[in-house]
């Protein structure tokens, strides 16, 4: 097949998407024929640079083999059971894995469902039955999903604009931003008033937290006030729970964030990375709180899939190997000294910050188009880039942790040379 009948194939599945598939999921103009490790290959033949993982979803890059290698071995002994109908070792596994993996002492069990909405879901709805109180505390900029009550406990308009009612007993206080001023101490003051103004502690179930918030702008929340939540649940006996489906399975360089915050939560939710690019979402927690919930009232068809559980054994294992965390530190620590050389020499960067490997650069101005221009301009360069952050004007950075220091190197290479084109349109 010449060059030219293959850019035309691209062109063919682009028409065909514009016909067929709803203009409500956002997609570039990328089409993907296959990709390997940190590299992506579009139908053209064109090669990329993936520094967006799926958003979060190739901690280990795409098709690690040992990965792979689980997932055949399931698929040749069955690929559905319905853990209703059956219960199956690849399901129960996972559980125990979760559980030896928990960042703390509490024993611990677990539900595996789809999707990390579903999963939040699932985590609100343990928390409601184990305290028989309604009221769920999340944050600004806060993103735990697209479902019903998710979207209500997310913070931006683009995802529940025109798809109300939303979900009732949603409370929101500040969280820190110190880029933009917001201190530790600001944010447990905005609590302090939510909870004179709108909702009593007592009433309150759970409180819901990203250790470091994801699509709100990859902001760290300071340990300080990670401590200070774990108090005040303690006091009012509320449950905590951490929300890891983008920040943990090794994106911060420990398996879960949290372990870096001196802070045991009541429940754990992992997801994306989890299921090595199948969908799989946990919630995890202390076992005398999974088990307020009465018998039939978790589940679902294709929660905990076989091969799905399979692959997330599997990435459980290499995300724990011998030397991953060292990587991970390593990747993290070459990614920070580039950003910051990087933010050092253009002017368009406000903030070079992030946890470990989970890096992003604040633009200084609070407009999207800037970073729209950077990741367009990525894209042509042929490096993949996401945006993120209330006001669209972060740029995440997330590469394989098992990316090669010089596909690490090229790929900043190529999002400086971005940020100059889009600078000289933008400063
Ligand atoms: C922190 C966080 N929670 C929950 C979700 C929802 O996960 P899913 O898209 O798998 O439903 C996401 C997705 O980006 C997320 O980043």
């Amino acid at each position: 097949m010449s060059v030219g009948e293959r850019a035309s194939a691209a062109e063919e599945i682009r028409a065909a998407r514009e016909r067929y598939v709803a203009r409500g999921v956002a997609t570039p103009s990328l089409v993907v024929d296959r990709a390997e490790g940190a590299r992506v290959w579009e139908v053209d033949g064109r090669e990329f640079l993936d520094f967006a993982g799926g958003i979060a979803c190739q901690n280990l890059g795409h098709g690690p083999s040992a990965v792979v290698a689980a997932i055949h071995e399931q698929v040749d002994r069955y690929l559905h059971q319905c853990f209703m109908v059956g219960t199956y070792e690849p399901y129960v596994d996972l559980c125990r894995r979760l559980g030896e993996l928990w960042p703390g002492e509490a024993e611990t069990k677990s539900i595996l469902v789809n999707s990390g909405a579903e999963a939040i879901e699932n985590a609100v709805k343990i928390a409601r039955a184990a305290t028989g109180r309604a009221g769920v505390v999340v944050f600004d900029r806060a993103f735990h999903g697209r479902t019903s009550l998710t979207m209500a406990m997310t913070a931006k308009l683009v995802y529940k604009q025109g798809f109300g009612p939303l979900a009732t007993d949603v409370y929101r206080a500040a969280a820190p931003y110190p880029f933009r001023g917001i201190s530790t101490e600001d944010a447990l003051a905005s609590l302090q008033l939510l909870f004179q103004q709108d909702v009593d502690p007592r009433s309150v179930a759970c409180i819901v937290l990203e250790p470091v918030q994801g699509e709100g702008g990859f902001i760290p929340m300071p340990p300080d006030f990670v401590q200070a939540l774990r108090q005040i649940c303690d006091e009012f006996g509320i449950v905590y729970v951490d929300d890891e489906v983008q920040a943990g399975c090794g994106r911060t360089g420990t398996l879960w964030a949290i372990e870096q915050l001196a802070a045991e939560p009541d429940l754990l939710v992992s997801g994306k990375t989890l299921g090595g690019g199948l969908p799989l979402a946990a919630v995890t927690g202390r076992a005398e709180l999974m088990d307020a919930v009465h018998v039939g009232g978790l589940g679902g068809t294709f929660g905990g899939n076989p091969v799905a559980c399979a692959a997330a054994l599997a990435v459980l294992d290499e995300l724990t190997a011998p030397g991953f965390a060292e990587r991970a530190e390593h990747v993290g620590t070459l990614l920070r000294a580039r950003l910051e050389e990087i933010s050092s020499r253009q002017p368009l960067v406000g903030e070079v910050r992030g946890l470990g490997p989970m890096l992003a650069l604040e633009l200084r101005e609070p407009t999207p188009e800037a970073a729209k221009a950077t990741t367009a301009a990525a894209l042509e360069k042929g490096l993949l880039l996401l945006a993120c952050g209330l006001d669209g004007n972060v740029i995440r950075l997330l590469p394989p942790l098992t990316a090669t220091d010089e596909e690490l190197e090229r790929g900043l290479a190529l999002l400086e040379e971005a940020l100059d084109d889009a600078g000289a349109v933008h400063a």
